[in-house]
């Protein structure tokens, strides 16, 4: 997730695009740039916070009343100045900002390269600005070479391209990530999100996917960029104050990124097959393989334990980073999967140092590009959650189950395993964003009343069985966190072996009735807490059995059990946020803890 800023108008643009950018700094901030136009293109870019660039390259001055800006949350290319946006044609004459993933740039890169056409960055972003150059050689159109380059681009782009020879405008182009114009008195701009241009303006159009615009300085026209058809539309007005807008209306971050899941879900499964496929190499080639990580992200993991196991028949060992030197059984023939959401963890990279002075082979699966376990591996692979603020883990962790599941696909059908079951969770795997959107919408309502019920609780169980089992983890967790209420996730057939003991009558147990083979002897599970007096409220695959059971319950639709995490987590992180927004605390700064974990 990157930010993205454009103004065309009758005043100096850089001071105006300098501003937006400093508001969009939540949706990446490891480097920035900016592009202006004033009869020649003016380019400044570097590695690092707005603030600090600004400080050494002086932004504000740069001449000119258009221009384009970028704050990067890096995908492809660590953070740098070279991978720094705007990013420039061979000819030096077309900038282009991109918030994104283009997945297929390495088609569109050997294409050009056929062309003559030269690249220096890592980003994919490089080959738009030339793939436009490429076009406009032809036909000197240069709204008719952005669209046929939009047109075979493939994956995520929000587009703002601006070039010295048509310097009263900026194109812009919208594909599944958010791009808003704003409209003045003379004056037009151009965002990834609403509070980067707020102060200017509450007259705003949303493009749409499959739209570019034109923006000159008293003029917006929009059309489809497949079927060249102009589309109308009214602005809107935008009633949000600048701290409403940073979190898009919702009330808090946690609130804002647990809504974000589907995106992250959706981004994360455009890794492409290779990627996978080199990891599942990777694993394949050890004696053993370990999965080490903390908090969330060792959740994520214990997920993929189940995964990789009924998939690919494939048994890893999952420990806590923190343990891991101790137990962990290391030598040449020892592969290791460290899942960091932050890629920063110390525990996580201390476990990594002694894997790798033992011997062992590293690969990381973080959301952070360039981050600190990144250089400590032989293989890096990245989840595309984009930022996260809230320091509570939430789309991090959808993003990383998506990520796991997909390599337990990959592992299976390198394993020749990949029968109906494998293809079934492949195929699944596309339609979950949908779905994951539409439980939100559907379980928020209800999840909101039901956190009532546990705002004076003093202690909460969690039980789940097979994948359920992790998910009970992760949503104790998430209840501990933010609400300071002592929860307890355990399996539920341990029930009996210990903590049944401190289940009477009203203790609040939460059930995880996850589909699959367990699920009959989790609704045993529920009677056998029910019979001591537990008031229990369940959250069920297609829960009409346990109707009149249970006092709560929570339906998700039915899907394939291994995909289920992706939809349970849902209510859980939801009944979490409630119950602390209920109990008036901030969700958003837990207290005692950090978003980087960087001590031991
Ligand atoms: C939970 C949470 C923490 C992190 C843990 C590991 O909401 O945020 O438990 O999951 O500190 O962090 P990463 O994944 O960055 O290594």
């Amino acid at each position: 997730m990157c930010g993205i800023v454009g103004y065309v108008g009758s005043r100096p643009a850089a001071p105006i695009l300098l501003e937006a950018l400093k508001r969009l700094e939540y949706r990446g901030y490891d480097s920035a740039g900016m592009a202006t136009v004033s009869r020649k293109l003016f380019v400044k870019k570097d590695r690092g916070r707005i603030a600090d660039i600004d400080r050494r390259l002086k932004l504000a001055e740069m001449p000119g009343n258009l221009g384009v800006g970028h704050t990067r949350w890096a995908t492809h290319g660590e953070p740098s100045r070279v991978n720094a946006h705007p990013h420039l044609d061979n000819s030096g004459k077309i900038a282009v900002v991109h918030n994104g993933i283009i997945e297929n740039y390495f088609e569109l890169k050997k294409f050009l390269q056929g062309h003559g056409y030269r690249f220096t960055s890592q980003t994919d972003t490089e080959v738009i600005p030339n793939l436009i150059h490429h076009f406009l050689k032809r036909s000197g159109d240069l709204e008719g070479s952005v669209r046929q380059a939009a047109k075979r681009l493939r994956g995520s782009f929000a587009l703002a391209v601006i070039s010295e020879e048509e310097p009263g405008k900026i194109i812009a182009v919208r594909q599944d990530s958010p791009l808003i114009i704003g409209l003045g008195e003379g004056e037009v701009f151009l965002a990834s999100d609403i509070p980067a241009i707020l102060q200017h303006t509450n007259r705003m159009l949303v493009l749409e996917n499959g739209e570019m615009a034109v923006l000159t300085p008293d003029d917006v026209s929009i059309k489809k960029f497949g079927s060249g058809a102009t589309v109308k539309r009214e602005p809107m007005l935008v009633q949000w104050t600048a701290e409403m807008a940073e979190k898009e209306g919702y009330p808090h971050f946690t609130l804002k990124e647990i809504f974000q899941q589907p995106d992250a879900v959706r981004d994360t499964l455009r890794v492409p097959p290779e990627e996978l496929k080199r990891l599942a190499r990777f694993l394949l080639r050890a004696k053993r393989v370990y999965l080490i990580a903390c908090g969330t992200s060792y959740h994520a993991a214990l997920v993929a334990k189940y995964a990789l196991a009924k998939l690919a028949g494939f048994p890893v060992e999952v420990v806590i980073s923190s343990e891991f030197g101790e137990i962990g059984n290391m030598d040449e023939g020892t592969a290791v999967l460290a899942i960091t959401q932050s890629g920063e963890t110390a525990d996580t990279l201390k476990a990594v140092e002694a894997a790798r002075a033992a011997g062992a082979r590293v690969a990381c699966l973080t959301n952070v590009v360039g981050s600190s376990i990144t250089r400590m591996s032989d293989l890096v692979c990245y989840t595309y959650a984009g930022p996260e603020v809230s320091v509570v883990a939430t789309k991090t962790f959808a993003a990383q189950v998506a990520y796991l599941l997909r390599l337990a696909v990959q592992l299976a059908e390198a394993r020749g395993r990949s029968g109906p079951r494998s293809k079934r969770l492949a195929a699944g795997l596309g339609s979950m964003p949908e779905i994951m959107r539409k439980v939100l919408v559907e379980v928020e309502p209800r999840v909101k009343s039901l956190a009532r019920g546990f705002l004076s609780a003093e202690h909460i169980y969690l039980i789940g069985r097979g994948v359920g089992y992790p998910l009970v983890l992760e949503g104790a967790l998430k209840i501990k966190e933010i609400t300071y209420i002592h929860s307890e996730g355990m399996p539920a057939g341990e029930l009996k072996h210990g903590t049944l003991a401190l289940i009477e009558r009203g203790t609040p147990v939460i059930a995880v009735v996850t589909p699959g083979g367990m699920r009959m002897k989790m609704v045993s599970n529920v009677e056998e807490v029910k019979a001591r007096g537990a008031q229990v409220t369940a959250i069920a695959d297609n829960g009409k059995d346990l109707e009149g059971h249970v006092d709560e319950l929570i339906s998700i639709p039915h899907t394939e059990e291994l995909l289920s995490p992706l939809l349970f987590i849902i209510p859980l992180q939801l009944l979490a946020y409630h119950i602390t927004v209920g109990r008036g605390q901030d969700p958003d700064r837990p207290r005692s803890l950090a978003k980087s974990v960087t001590v031991e």
